[in-house]
């Protein structure tokens, strides 16, 4: 049965973790995989999450199965969080998946299904996972200009002039804050834009919103998405709770479709449940039955805004430390984007050799292509990145 079938490509993140963990010098730096740390090196359980789970523990009476599209109590909680107030939240449904990446699965699925000859354009660069994804469901992959390599932000006349040739089969992909892996974000301006290409050209705008709150704040990080949402006739997003919540292993995401009906919407929800039953069945309940609880207490969803921002806080501290460190070593300011960047990740503009030297010479992971992990650095590691990093780019 398997005698032809070879073994994987190692995933280009995880595998990094792991590389990390068998080297043994004491100043390596873990910069690969997304993950927050506090100052202590910790990806920590945030305090409302273990609040949120004594309550669950206390009171809960049954572990029978939820149903396909997982708890709708999540679904109303995390829709709000994520459209607000927005006017096509009267015709918006959602799925509660494994994960974003489950949620970006299902909504590829449901795609394919709808339009064996959809194409879905990703920004050139885009989160690892998107294109194999996307592939995986049946689905072609192209890109459209995005990272400008010289400046390190968004190329927006190049992305809008492609999006501008674009129509009524294809499937924009965007990220709704904190861009996996340049930080490189959209402008307001683009996101209006956009909007307006997507009404004129028909292309169906899918938003991968994976950090919200880890850019500006929660409302800010949404308003660029949210503008789209109140203008396109239809439309995709994939969230998650990893990041915000820190609730990374227990797999906690959604899938929401717009559709220019309620009824349509709830449709399309039928298909996205039948590809779920097909797949999974039913998603992981622990992650959601946490986020649950803290989004429907008013005092606790305000004690986890405050948790949110603390996280966001402090990456935007290191950002600083970091540009300013950078800077003081090189004497030049090539790498003062970092304090422009949003979210977790910076794509450093650092070539092949020069990722290899980072890891090779000084114990430092980052993602092939340069992405760091700026949310995985304390403020005790800057000063030896900076001089490292100094080093390899002199
Ligand atoms: C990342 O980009 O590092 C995270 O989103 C983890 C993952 O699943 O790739």
């Amino acid at each position: 049965m398997f005698e032809r079938l070879t073994p994987a490509v190692k995933d280009p993140i995880l595998s990094l973790s792991i590389a990390c963990q068998l080297d043994t010098r004491a100043n390596k730096l873990d910069l690969g995989v997304g993950v927050y740390r506090n100052e202590q090196g910790v990806t920590p359980v945030l305090e409302t999450v273990k609040t949120a789970e004594q309550r669950l523990l206390d009171m809960q009476e049954t572990k029978a199965y939820v149903g396909l599209a997982g708890c709708e109590r999540f679904n109303r909680a995390m829709m709000t969080l994520l459209m607000g107030d927005n006017s096509s939240r009267s015709r918006a449904v959602a799925v509660q998946t494994p994960g974003a990446s489950g949620a970006l699965r299902m909504l590829a699925d449901v795609i394919a299904m709808a339009n064996p000859l959809a194409k879905v354009w990703m920004s050139d660069l885009s989160y690892a996972n998107h294109a194999p994804i996307m592939k995986t469901a049946g689905l072609e992959v192209a890109y459209f200009p995005y990272f400008d390599p010289e400046t390190k932000l968004v190329n927006e006349p190049a992305m809008l002039d492609t999006l501008a040739t674009l129509g009524k089969n294809d499937v924009v992909l965007l990220h709704g804050c904190c861009h996996n892996p340049t930080g490189a974000d959209l402008s307001y301006n683009a996101w209006q834009a956009i909007t307006d290409l997507a009404n004129q050209q028909g292309f169906l705008p899918f938003i991968d919103m994976a950090y919200q709150g880890f850019g500006d704040g929660m409302e800010e990080d949404a308003a660029g998405f949210r503008y789209l949402a109140e203008r396109v006739p239809a439309y995709l997003v994939a969230s998650s709770c990893s990041k915000n919540f820190g609730l990374y292993r227990e797999r906690t995401g959604l899938a929401v479709v717009v559709a220019d009906t309620l009824a349509k919407s709830e449709s399309i929800k039928s298909r996205i449940m039948e590809c779920a039953r097909s797949t999974y069945t039913m998603p992981p309940d622990h992650g959601a039955a946490i986020v649950r609880i803290i989004l429907e207490d008013e005092a606790l969803k305000n004690a986890w805004l405050a948790e949110v921002t603390a996280m966001r806080q402090r990456i935007q501290g290191v950002r600083s430390s970091l540009a300013d460190a950078i800077r003081q070593q090189t004497g030049n300011q090539a790498f003062d984007f970092i304090e422009q960047h949003k979210g977790m990740f910076s794509v450093l503009g650092t070539n092949a050799e020069q990722i290899s030297r980072l890891k090779e010479e000084f114990g430092i992971y980052l993602v092939d292509g340069g992405r760091m992990n700026i949310a995985g650095l304390g403020e005790k590691d800057v000063p030896y990145l900076a001089e490292s990093l100094a080093k390899v780019v002199s």
